[in-house]
């Protein structure tokens, strides 16, 4: 195979282990395969271990080295059960992508507190317990690192009927920056994808009832398939970013723009 461009060497992950949770499903699972294929040993988090072990084999046949742990992000004792198994396991990330998230659709009168904590415990804590965890042994292990969180686009514009989850995303936008001032002179980096509209098993209802509407009036006209996030994902997580740190990056064709 001919030699990169110096520059493009820049994205090679060779070296580096990566965690990614949400990794059972969509963007997490895009997430998950392309840092292996750019060298990176991966470790896929989820609740269905099962399908994040089966990619994960999949991985392994194909020459990758993949891993999968089972981990519930919502509660603090299922961050520290699977922290501790990657502990013996002698796996520790020094890139570690928060992809695990779930959504909640409701006009604001009918939130409810219970919806209200599960998404924070889920999107916010989940996020901010991985990271703790992560962090923790980098620092012990003097090592530098690299943490990326996934927020959305809603974080930055306003729209009805997400107001939980648009909140809980703008605040995972303030953690980050906050994260990167403190960890910078520790070696380590934070920084945030703002995904727009993607084509998941997250969107797929959306799409169905909303669809034909929404592209009507977006810039893009089209949702943002699941590749299209590998190009930002690697940026953030590679030496090409090196200087990059607290900024949120939008990964939309622009429909932020549109206040969408
Ligand atoms: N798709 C979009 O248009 C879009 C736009 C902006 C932002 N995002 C964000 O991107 C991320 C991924 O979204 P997606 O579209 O790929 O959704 P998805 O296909 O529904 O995937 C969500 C992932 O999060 C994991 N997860 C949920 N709750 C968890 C928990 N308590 N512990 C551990 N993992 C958990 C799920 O795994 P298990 O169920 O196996 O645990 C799954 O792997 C989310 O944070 C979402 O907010 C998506």
């Amino acid at each position: 195979m001919a030699e990169l461009p110096a520059a493009l060497s820049l994205f090679s992950l060779q070296g580096h282990t990566a965690l990614v949770t949400g990794a059972s499903s969509g963007l997490g699972l895009q997430g998950f395969q392309c840092l292996a294929r750019a060298g990176a040993r991966v470790i896929g988090a989820a609740r269905r271990v099962e399908a994040v072990q089966s990619q994960a084999q999949s991985l392994v046949a194909q020459g990758f080295d993949a891993h999968s742990v089972a981990m519930d992000v919502s509660s603090a004792a299922g961050v520290a059960q699977a922290f501790a198994e990657l502990d013996q396991r002698g796996l520790v990330a020094d890139i570690v992508v928060n992809f695990a998230g779930i959504g909640l659709n409701n006009k604001w009168r009918n939130n409810q507190e219970a919806q209200w904590l599960q998404l924070l415990q889920t999107n916010l804590l989940g996020a901010e317990r991985v990271s703790q965890a992560a962090v923790q042994r980098l620092l012990a292990h003097k090592r530098p690192g690299n943490i990326i969180q996934v927020a959305s686009t809603l974080g930055l514009t306003v729209q009805p009927s997400v107001s939980a989850y648009a909140s809980s995303k703008a605040a995972l936008m303030h953690l980050t920056k906050s994260m990167a001032m403190e960890l910078w002179p520790r070696g380590i980096r934070v920084n945030c994808l703002a995904p727009g509209l993607f084509r998941t098993p997250f969107t797929a209802q959306f799409e169905q009832e909303h669809g034909s509407h929404y592209f009507d009036l977006s810039v893009t006209r089209r949702m943002g398939e699941a590749p299209e996030l590998e190009g930002a994902l690697l940026f953030l997580a590679s030496a090409a970013s090196s200087y990059v740190n607290g900024i949120v990056l939008p990964v939309d064709g622009g429909n932020h723009l549109r206040g969408m």
